[in-house]
C-alpha cells in the first residue's frame, strides 16, 4: 500500500511504502472505531483503545504514525475522525463492483451476506460454467456464463472478482479476469494465483483459522481444562 504524506516542508510530499502487517490491522480499528462511534464516544486515548483491542498502545501509535499520525492532540485520537481517515485508507469512501466467479454453496452465501454492501462493496453479477444454472436468480443476480464474463466486466466496471471455483480452473480463470482489466481477487481457491505487478490478490483460507483454533485447543487447552 503506498501512501502520500505531506511532510511539513511546502510542495513536500512523501511517497511511504506500508507494510502489508500495518494493513493488515486497518480494519480492526476501523471495526472497533465504528464501535465507539455508534456508542457516541468522542476522544479515546491511544492507552484506551490498546485496553478494548489488547493491542499494546505503542503499536497503535507507531501503526498510526504510518499515516502521519491522525492529528493526537491534547486527550487521543477524535474517533469520528479517526474512523473516517482509515475507511478512506481502507478504500471505504467509495464503491467497488465486484463479480463472483462460482455461483455454489461458497459463491451464493457471499452474495447473500447484506454488510458487504453496506461497505459499498457491491455485488453486479455471477458466474458459472454449470448451464443448469444458469438464469437462476441470488439477491436480484442472474447467474451467467462463463462466456459473457469479460464482456460484462467492461460494460459494468468491475474492480473485484471473487473467486469460488475449485483450484483446478482457479489460475486459468484468474489469468482471464487480469486480461480484461480487473483490478483485484478474493481468492478463495485453495491455490496460489500468479498475477501481473499491479493486481491484487487476497487469499482467504477458512481452514487455516480453523486449523490455527485447533493448535490452539492442543497446545493450550490443556492448562485450563477443569
Ligand atoms: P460448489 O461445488 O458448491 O461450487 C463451485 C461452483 O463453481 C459450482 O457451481 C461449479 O459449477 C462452479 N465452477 C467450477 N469450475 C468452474 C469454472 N471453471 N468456471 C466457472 N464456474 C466453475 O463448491 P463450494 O462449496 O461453493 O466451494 C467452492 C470452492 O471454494 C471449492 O473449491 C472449495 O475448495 C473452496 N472453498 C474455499 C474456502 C476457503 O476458505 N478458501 C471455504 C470453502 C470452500
Amino acid at each position: 500500500m503506498e501512501v502520500y504524506l505531506y511532510d511539513g516542508e511546502e510542495g513536500h510530499v512523501e511517497n511511504k511504502e506500508i507494510s502489508q502487517a500495518v494493513v493488515s490491522r486497518l480494519p480492526r480499528y476501523f471495526r472497533y472505531l465504528g464501535e465507539l462511534k455508534d456508542e457516541g464516544i468522542e476522544r479515546i486515548s491511544s492507552q484506551e483503545l490498546s485496553d478494548i483491542m489488547h493491542v499494546t498502545a505503542s503499536q497503535i501509535r507507531q501503526d498510526f504514525n504510518n499515516f502521519g499520525g491522525f492529528g493526537q492532540q491534547g486527550y487521543g485520537y477524535k474517533v469520528e475522525y479517526l474512523y473516517e481517515e482509515i475507511g478512506k485508507l481502507l478504500g471505504l469512501d467509495r464503491t467497488h463492483n465486484l463479480i463472483i466467479i462460482g455461483a455454489g454453496n461458497l459463491g451464493q452465501a457471499l452474495a447473500n451476506y447484506m454488510n458487504f454492501e453496506r461497505r459499498g462493496f457491491l455485488f453486479r453479477g455471477m458466474f458459472d460454467n454449470n448451464p443448469a444454472l444458469y438464469g437462476k436468480e441470488i439477491k436480484d443476480m442472474k447467474i451467467m456464463p462463463m462466456e459473457e464474463m469479460e464482456s460484462f466486466v467492461k460494460e459494468n466496471q468491475i474492480d473485484i472478482a471473487v473467486l469460488t471455483i475449485p483450484k483446478n480452473s482457479a489460475v486459468a480463470v484468474a489469468e482471464r479476469l487480469v486480461s480484461c482489466g480487473i483490478r483485484g481477487i478474493w481468492n478463495f481457491a485453495h491455490v496460489d494465483l500468479n498475477v501481473p505487478k499491479g493486481i491484487q490478490v487476497e487469499n482467504v483460507h477458512l481452514s487455516d483459522s480453523l486449523m490455527k483454533l485447533a493448535y490452539n485447543i492442543n497446545q493450550f487447552g490443556q492448562e485450563n481444562a477443569l
